[in-house]
């Protein structure tokens, strides 16, 4: 006899529909799989066969041929073990074609005939729910990240023989179906909050900055100033994220199996931070079945490459391409994927290897030394870092706490939700969100300057050497400047205030690095 089910692969972090057909026949006996399948779902065979046997299916012996289509991708993991032996028993007759038509099936097996859970749960089943699959099996570890994707039936199996049992019975399946229940377990609250940090008002503004109009931002300056400090705090200025992003974040870290256990949508935004020693690959992604990297673990969240210098040179430029499309393409043997990569970059730097520069009481390092330490990061990488702030050690009664009662992050972000409305409402349906995604033409079009501000930035562009993209920077920082201040026009004190975030650059890459003495 001939059966049909159906099931999902993974393709990046996307799924797709997967039919699984088994054929029963006479002929010499024995267990044929094919369809294009790497060694681990070829494998399945072993699996299924002993997993039936031991769930106490007793089957005679028989020709049993197993085909996977679409036969020119080539499928991949261990969730197709499930779809397989369910293909099986309907072929030998022991379900009911009526329950198993239209159902979908995901999950590893042991060779007990218990089911284990799998990775990207949340992709398949999207893939499964718009091929118009009406209700899907999975491991019961999965349940509620399959209950996530909504308008599909989600069953949650322990073991075949349940599988079994729910396809016997309607009144059953109607039972064993869960529902989606948001975790309320403060999942959405951050461990830290910026009204911890004293004092540094320099930092906290810029860092407002830089999140109100998505710009990367650089923090530089003495060790324990409190640049690590500052960046661990971006996420808890970010607004809330959307339903459609927590979907997005959480399919990548269902895809790499990073998914706390039991829950199914991330509440938080991310914050990575990865060690200065990572490999390009571990950064942007890649392996055979490619898999996604840090930028894309960050993805609406923070990416924070502390001591930034120390990152190997191939790891930070191929971070270029990914931070102006927002998304990164890794090709392979297998085909090419595109992961997520809408992040924020803030990075954190001493000025030398000692850590003092330009302190010249405390730093020793030669001019040279400097130079070769700052020149690490390349100035293409530098380019598209939209704020730079320099860090001064915080007072004695900064960090004592006693200046001045500090802003708690709530209240941060409020200013930084308002200023993203404004953002918003400015480029509705024209695919940009924030001011730092700006083109050429709309910085022209929102950025306009009155004639005193237009003088302004013609003595800023010749006595800094600006570059066309270092003056196209100036402009979108004081939009987003502007946007906070509630101002439908750039005022002086906007430009002014942007003008500052790109002194760093002359200072320490230009040409303006002092000899000790
Ligand atoms: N403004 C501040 N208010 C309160 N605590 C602070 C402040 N600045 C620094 N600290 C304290 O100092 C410690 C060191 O700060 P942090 O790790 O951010 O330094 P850093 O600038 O990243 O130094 P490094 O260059 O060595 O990485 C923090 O753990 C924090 O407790
Ligand atoms: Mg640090």
């Amino acid at each position: 006899m001939f059966s049909k089910v159906y099931s999902a692969g993974l393709q990046g972090i996307d799924g797709y529909p997967v039919q699984v057909e088994a054929d029963v026949g006479n002929g010499l006996p024995g267990f044929h799989m094919v369809g294009y399948l790497a060694s681990e779902v070829r494998e399945a065979e072993e699996r299924v066969r002993t997993a039936l046997k031991n769930s106490g299916f007793s089957m005679p012996p028989r020709k049993i041929t197993v085909n996977l289509s679409p036969a020119d991708i080539r499928k991949d993991g261990t969730a197709f073990d499930l779809p397989v032996a369910a293909a099986v028993l309907a072929a030998y007759g022991m379900n009911d074609p009526s329950m198993v038509r239209d159902c979908a099936f995901i999950g590893e097996l042991g060779l007990d005939g218990q089911v284990k859970p799998v990775r990207g749960v949340l992709s398949l089943v999207s893939a499964l729910r718009d091929d118009g699959r009406k209700r899907c099996f999975l491991p019961i570890a999965n349940l509620q990240e399959g209950l996530a994707v909504g308008k599909i039936q989600i069953v949650g199996i322990r073991d075949l023989r349940q599988m079994m049992e729910i396809l016997a019975d309607p009144g059953k399946l109607r039972e064993e179906s869960g529902e989606y229940t948001e975790a309320e377990d403060g999942e959405g609250d951050y461990l830290v909050d910026f009204s911890e940090m004293n004092g540094q008002r320099l930092i906290r503004r810029a860092t407002e900055i830089a999140v109100a109009g998505r710009h990367n931002i650089l923090y530089l300056g003495p060790p324990g100033s409190g640049k690590s400090m500052a960046a661990r705090r971006i996420p808890t200025i970010m607004p809330h994220l959307s339903r459609e992003e927590q979907l997005e974040i959480s399919k990548v870290y269902s895809v790499c199996g990073m998914l706390p256990p039991g829950r199914a949508l991330l509440g938080r935004r991310p914050f990575r931070s990865p060690h200065h020693t990572i490999s390009p690959q571990a950064m942007a992604g890649g392996g055979r079945n490619p898999k996604p990297g840090e930028i894309s673990l960050a993805s609406r969240g923070v990416l924070f490459l502390d001591e930034f210098p120390e990152f190997r040179r191939e790891a930070l430029e191929i971070l270029r391409q990914p931070l102006e499309e927002r998304k990164v393409t890794v090709s392979r043997v297998n085909g090419s994927c595109t992961f997520p990569a809408n992040v924020l970059l803030a990075a954190a730097m001493n000025p030398c290897p000692c850590g003092f520069y330009p302190d010249r009481d405390r730093c020793f390092c030669t001019r040279d030394q400097v130079r070769r330490y700052l020149g690490r990061i390349s100035r293409p990488l530098l380019e598209r870092i939209d704020i730079c702030v320099e860090i001064a050690p915080s007072s004695y009664e900064d960090i004592r706490g006693k200046n001045a009662e500090n802003e708690s992050s709530a209240a941060i972000r409020e200013r930084v939700e308002r200023a993203g409305e404004i953002q918003r409402k400015r480029f509705a349906g024209s695919g940009i969100f924030f001011n730092s995604e700006m083109g050429n033409r709309q910085v022209e079009q929102y950025c306009c300057l009155g004639e005193e501000e237009e003088a302004l930035l013609r003595v800023a562009f010749q006595e800094k050497h600006l570059s066309a993209r270092g003056y196209q920077k100036i402009l979108k920082v004081a939009r987003t400047i502007a946007d906070l201040d509630g101002a439908r026009q750039i005022a002086r004190i906007h430009l002014c205030e942007a003008i500052g975030y790109r002194d760093l650059e002359e200072k320490y890459w230009g040409s303006g690095i002092q000899t000790k003495g």
